[in-house]
């Protein structure tokens, strides 16, 4: 294999706060060993069109701080063609990229595993999702900031909810996965958490809030899942609002849906971002490839991209039954 001298960066799937925080560490890290590097603008669906623009340290400068991603991001319909695939690795090719980093979550993993098994260009992957559903890591980019969004956004239902003695169904995302709502749940002080991760009773849920309510109670709050098998919030509060036990309750649904994923990073995703950009360029020009960089107990590890996307992260069940108790 030729010693790579120039590397493409993108980002991908859903935006997440630190993804700009992690370009500029692979940027700043692939200058300083001498290596060119070309952005590549909307993810997979720029390496079609050949959509890129060379960066140097310049043009990663005041990023740090910023939420969204300054390369842009996209789902692309095209990459998942192999028709689609063949033009991005003839774009690469011809713009004389020989290795890639991908920042992006389970969808950018899993087509950048089936892109090198067809192409064999390598690629060395960042964990980039708020919705922290990556095997290989304990955290991803993006994660701690959506979290402390939520939770910021909890405490103030919490005060409507309290002046007005009313329940409150709050949505926040994880479309298949109860990262964000568990830990919410914990730091917001919810009642209840429905995650996709656990199967949910409704008549358990209908009774436990039921009688809260009607006891001392006041207001409760309960955290939904996006992805719960029950149905989003507005669904749930439906089949609450037909059930006589919930004739005096008043209730009213929040969904906190894309707040979640802008504003500036926090200083945790940061520090998570930085560290995991030079990993990967580390990773990169150590001759790994089709491997994504992650953090364990502190500590940086690499893990097969396949086994990132194939394989489940457990959700911590101590957390869980801390809820069950606290709430
Ligand atoms: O994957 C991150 C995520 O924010 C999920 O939690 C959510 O279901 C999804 O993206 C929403 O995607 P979009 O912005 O494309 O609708």
């Amino acid at each position: 294999m030729d010693v790579i001298q120039k590397i493409g960066v993108f980002t991908s799937g859903g935006d997440a706060p630190g993804m700009n925080a992690c370009l500029r560490a692979v940027v700043r890290k692939s200058v300083s060993i001498g290596l060119d590097v070309v952005g590549i603008r909307r993810g997979y669906q720029g390496m079609i069109e050949g959509d890129f623009v060379d960066m140097d340290s310049k043009s990663v400068s005041n990023i740090v701080q910023k939420g969204g991603t300054i390369l842009k991001s996209a789902r692309s319909k095209a990459f998942r063609t192999p028709e689609g695939r063949k033009k991005a690795a003839d774009q690469l090719k011809a713009a004389g990229i020989q290795g890639l980093v991908a920042i992006g979550g389970d969808g950018t993993l899993a087509g950048a595993s089936v892109f090198y098994d067809e192409y064999q260009i390598p690629l060395v992957g960042c964990p980039g999702t708020i919705d922290n559903d990556l095997f290989g890591t304990d955290e991803t980019i993006g994660f701690d900031t959506a979290l402390n969004t939520a939770i910021e956004n909890i405490d103030k239902i919490r005060d409507t909810a309290d002046a007005h003695d009313r329940l409150f169904l709050v949505e926040v995302m994880g479309r298949d996965a109860g990262f964000i709502a568990l830990n919410c749940g914990i730091g917001g002080g919810a009642e209840m958490v429905m995650i996709p991760e656990t199967l949910t009773d409704l008549d358990e849920v209908k009774n436990h809030i039921s009688s809260l309510m009607s006891s001392q109670h006041r207001s409760s709050i309960v955290v939904v899942a996006e992805g719960d098998e029950n149905g989003g919030a507005t669904h749930i509060a439906s089949v609450l609002r037909a059930d006589s036990a919930f004739e005096n309750i008043d209730l009213r649904v929040c969904i906190l849906g894309h707040t979640q994923r802008g504003g500036a990073p926090s200083a945790r995703d940061r520090v998570l971002a930085s560290r995991l950009g030079v990993a990967a360029v580390d990773a990169l020009m150590a001759g790994h490839t089709n491997v994504m960089v992650g953090i364990i107990n502190g500590e940086i590890k690499l893990t097969a991209s396949k086994n990132v996307w194939s394989r489940k992260k457990s959700i911590s069940y101590e957390l869980l039954s801390l809820i069950q108790m606290l709430g």
